[in-house]
């Protein structure tokens, strides 16, 4: 018999005009990509003062890139799971779907999403840390690099003299302002918010689930664990999303 929670989120996804996701590093854990939080996340191991700030460029930027290029080896070989590939296809499939995510390891597009929104930022791309705006792409799925910010021991500079930094959030930096804008006014809109892999405590996204409840959507969340969301999710799918997200799109 088909479990109660996966048939009622169902229904509401065939009933509801606009349907929201937001993933977390927990959408990605299949893939074997590490997470921050969870057992073997990142943050267990490294410190985030010393990697992931605005400071921690400025004071060590070798260290920083050996970190994020490491990242990058680690998610290269990575390919998109079965969750991934859900949340690709609802966007054909569903009226309206927005995908926004928290993760920067470019795996939804290569699932196939397109109009996703990433709150903070890319590992794939990197930027100007001395302000001149250039973006530069570095391929993520192990084919040629389309920049001179290919893998390799020098310290990465843009074409102005500056130095390329990461293009992801750090902590202590604010999010895109469209960005986030984008977000809650989705989160706002819908009437289904799927919450898949986060550990919900990293704002602002956190919050969306919050602002989507308050506007009267159901929120569902997606999770191994439990989470401070949880307790106020309508509905807790209890599972990997590589096995929850087919579970739910098998039913329909
Ligand atoms: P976390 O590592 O904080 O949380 C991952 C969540 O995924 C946890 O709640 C796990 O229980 C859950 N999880 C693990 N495996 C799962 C699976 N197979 N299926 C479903 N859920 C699973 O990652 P985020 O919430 O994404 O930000 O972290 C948010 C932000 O904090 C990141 O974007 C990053 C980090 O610091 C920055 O670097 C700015």
């Amino acid at each position: 018999m088909p479990d109660v929670g996966l048939t009622l989120v169902l229904a509401c996804l065939r009933a509801a005009r606009s349907v929201v996701a937001t993933t977390g590093a927990g959408i990605s854990a299949e893939s074997g990509v590490p997470t921050f939080r969870g057992s073997g996340g990142l943050w267990r191991t490294f410190s985030a003062s010393d990697l992931a700030t605005p400071e921690a460029f400025a004071r060590d930027p070798r260290l920083v890139w050996e970190w994020y290029r490491w990242r990058r080896d680690r998610i290269r070989p990575a390919k998109p799971n079965a969750g991934h590939f859900v949340l690709a296809r609802f966007e054909r499939t569903l009226p309206h779907f927005q995908l926004v995510t928290q993760n920067v390891d470019g795996l939804h597009q290569r699932a196939g999403s397109r109009t996703l929104i990433e709150l903070h930022g890319n590992i794939w791309r990197s930027r100007c840390a001395s302000g001149c705006g250039r973006v530069t792409e570095v391929s993520g799925d192990g084919g040629p690099a389309r920049s001179g910010d290919a893998p390799g021991t020098a310290l990465p500079t843009c074409t102005c003299g500056g130095l390329l930094r990461p293009d992801v959030v750090w902590f202590g930096e604010a999010l895109e302002p469209g960005n986030i804008e984008r977000a809650m006014d989705a989160a706002r809109a819908c009437d289904v918010l799927l919450v898949v892999g986060t550990s919900a405590v990293v704002y602002p996204a956190a919050a969306l689930p919050r602002v989507a409840h308050a506007a009267g959507a159901l929120v569902v969340e997606i999770n191994v664990e439990d989470t401070p969301l949880t307790a106020e999710a309508d509905v807790v799918l209890r599972g990997p999303a590589a096995e929850v997200l087919p579970a739910l799109e098998a039913l329909s």
